[in-house]
């Protein structure tokens, strides 16, 4: 038995390299649908379509005990539906994000970044209204460039320093005092974010989902598998795999694989 992470490619592997570390013995299976991202700018119907066919391989195929939808963008649109349709726990990074943010924050002027499909759907601004008892204000920004930078390996380069300073001054401007990383990729770029803006809380859902993680009652029969899959092996795949979790087994799967289950 073992649990399931998906993500819309690789950044979700920012989420795989947290939770193996804080769980060493845990079986974990992650599907990175690489051969379709992003997610980030597709309707809602393909996201959640993509979102079930993810889940259904990693349920059908390896028994998973529990799901965490690493992907911010899947998580914004399909997480009600993964859990009425797959009879487990299924864990997304939305609602643990805004409860980290509200902890973090003191003057409760929240920025939020992500795609374009994770920013329109409101999901953290209604998830941050809903769950918060202050008058809590909200800036939110997609950031789309910063994907592909992550994807190139561009990690600290003078580019990403000046794409990084394009996108949130104007978010610091407003006077956050922390800053929601809604997107799977954004928590490679952490440490140039902190070197730009020290003062500034960072919220990165790859920290917050071990808390739900651990709160879920389960006896997990744990063996410490690890396997990767991805439905596409793209150019900049085994850099960033490596810069992010190294050795870890990697398979790649045919897209009719999923979408058959
Ligand atoms: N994994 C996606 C997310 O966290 C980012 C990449 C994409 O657009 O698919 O929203």
């Amino acid at each position: 038995m073992s649990i399931g992470i998906f993500d819309s490619g690789i950044g979700g592997l920012t989420v795989f390299k947290s939770i193996a570390e804080n769980f060493p013995d845990l079986d974990i299976y992650y599907l990175g649908d690489t051969a379709r991202v992003p997610y980030g700018n597709k309707s809602k119907d393909t996201i959640i379509r993509y979102s079930v066919e993810c889940a259904g391989y990693l349920v059908n195929k390896y028994n998973i005990e529990a799901l965490v939808v690493a992907c911010n963008t899947a998580s914004s649109y399909s997480l009600d539906i993964l859990k009425k349709r797959f009879n487990i726990p299924v864990l997304g990074v939305i609602v643990p994000g805004a409860k980290n943010a509200l902890k973090k924050s003191k003057n409760k002027k929240i920025g939020v970044i992500g795609t374009y499909g994770t920013i329109g759907s409101n999901s953290y601004l209604n998830t941050l209204k809903t769950i918060s008892d202050d008058d809590v204000q909200i800036y939110q920004k997609p950031c789309p460039l910063f994907v592909p930078l992550v994807e190139e390996g561009m990690v600290d380069s003078h580019i990403t320093k000046m794409v990084v300073k394009e996108y949130l001054d104007e978010l610091v401007e407003k006077g956050i005092d922390t800053l929601i990383l809604g997107c799977t990729h954004y928590p490679v770029l952490k440490d140039v974010i902190k070197e730009l803006y020290p003062e500034l809380n960072i919220v990165d859902s790859s920290e917050v989902i071990i808390e739900d993680l651990k709160n879920l009652d389960i006896n997990f029969n744990e063996n410490g598998i690890r396997h990767i899959f991805i439905t596409d092996e793209s150019p900049s795949f085994h850099t960033l795999k490596n810069l992010l979790v190294g050795n870890v087994k990697t398979e790649k799967i045919e897209l009719s694989d999923i979408c058959s289950l």
